[in-house]
């Protein structure tokens, strides 16, 4: 196996006998709904202010899925973007995970939807729960199926309409969050590393820090339930922003540990979008120089399990790095949940 990046580091998968095998990316994609919801929009709705909203958090502006465009629609459209560049059919495809909060339904999965709007054959096709940082998981698990030979070709999702649980009368949330979807075609590249390493974690003794408390079997819907908003999200903004912070620390310089890595020798860092406040703080604390990240949160605000996948599509697609690079992901979410991924492009 070669590399075409000169830096030295170590493939911590190098140990398990995988004969040359690796898991990388061969095609990215991404959808945004076309409906823009502005700051100002928001200034007419809530209590709030394009100077509030702009100062702490960096947001500009959301995209706002149509009332009859669901989940599946959006992840449909960015898998098909990820299959075009990477030069795979729907044929080819032999598993599709979808990284989703926000199911077209609670059964059955946003994934089987997605399997019959792309046309896929009737492969396994199932939906991952990891909030904001199940894009992470979802590559970790479908590198486990394509580095054992028992897949060739996986497709990964993070998709969310998050306008559907999101609370429009509460400013402390719906200032946040947008829709939109990512999406990304897995394959064994002989000439590349690709993933090198993915840390996730998990805590839920932080369960309730954010999370929606209606719609499921400890709350099923009921009049009261809609009456006390309880089909919407609610989070401590306070304590997630602190355990954010700590949390995304912990798992890149864990990533970085494991491949011998220094920050300096990644080329771009692509952290999840939900703050740029919180963004700059992890980057500080990384020693990242502000020209190593991936900003685009000014744009779609927080897209949970879409936001990293939406943002590797848009630093390929404006030329961020190149064949041999180093990128690392960094998210987190509710659960509470979290992960690093490092890979060479
Ligand atoms: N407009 C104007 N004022 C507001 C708004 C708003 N939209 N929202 C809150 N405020 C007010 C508050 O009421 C408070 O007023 P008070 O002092 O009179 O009580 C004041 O602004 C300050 O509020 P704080 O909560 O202290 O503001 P903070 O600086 O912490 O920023 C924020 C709040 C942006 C939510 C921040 O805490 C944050 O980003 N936290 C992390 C959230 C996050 O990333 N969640 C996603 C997790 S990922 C997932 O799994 C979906």
């Amino acid at each position: 196996m070669s590399s075409s990046t000169t830096q030295q580091f170590k493939n911590p998968r190098a140990k398990h006998n995988f004969q040359g095998r690796t898991c990388s990316i061969t095609g990215v994609g991404s959808y945004v709904p076309a409906k823009i919801l502005t700051n100002a929009h928001l200034e007419k709705m809530v209590d709030t202010s394009d100077e509030w909203i702009t100062t702490r958090t960096g947001i500009k502006e959301r995209r706002i899925a149509a009332e009859n465009e669901f989940t599946s629609d959006l992840g449909a459209k960015a898998a098909l973007r990820a299959m075009k560049m990477a030069g795979v059919t729907a044929e080819q495809i032999d598993l599709i995970i979808v990284a989703t909060i926000t199911p077209d339904m609670p059964f059955p999965s946003t994934a089987c939807l997605v399997q019959r709007k792309i046309g896929a054959r009737k492969i396994a096709a199932f939906d991952l729960e990891a909030a904001c940082s199940g894009f992470i998981y979802a590559l970790e698990i479908a590198q486990q199926f394509i580095m054992s030979r028992t897949y060739d070709t996986v497709l990964v999702i993070g998709a969310e309409k998050l306008s559907a649980i999101t609370d429009w009368k509460d400013r402390n949330t719906c200032v946040l969050f947008g829709d939109g979807a990512g999406a990304a075609i897995l394959q064994n590249r002989p000439d590349s590393h690709g993933l090198l390493t993915a840390v996730m974690g998990a805590d839920g003794e932080n369960a309730d820090l954010l999370f929606m408390p209606g719609g499921g079997s400890r709350c099923p819907a009921s009049v009261e339930s809609v009456q006390s908003r309880m089909h919407y999200l609610r989070m401590n903004g306070k304590e997630t922003f602190k355990k954010a912070v700590q949390a995304m620390q912990t798992a890149a310089e864990e990533a970085l540990r494991r491949c011998e890595l220094k920050i300096s020798q990644i080329k771009c860092v692509i952290p999840h979008q939900a703050n740029r406040r919180i963004i700059d703080a992890v980057a500080e604390r990384l020693g990242a120089h502000p020209d190593q990240l991936f900003v685009n949160l000014d744009k779609y605000g927080n897209t949970s399990a879409a936001s990293v996948a939406i943002a590797l599509d848009e630093a390929v697609h404006s030329g961020r790095f190149r064949r041999g690079d180093l990128i690392l992901l960094m998210v987190f979410g509710a659960g509470l949940t979290w992960g690093a991924a490092i890979i060479e492009w």
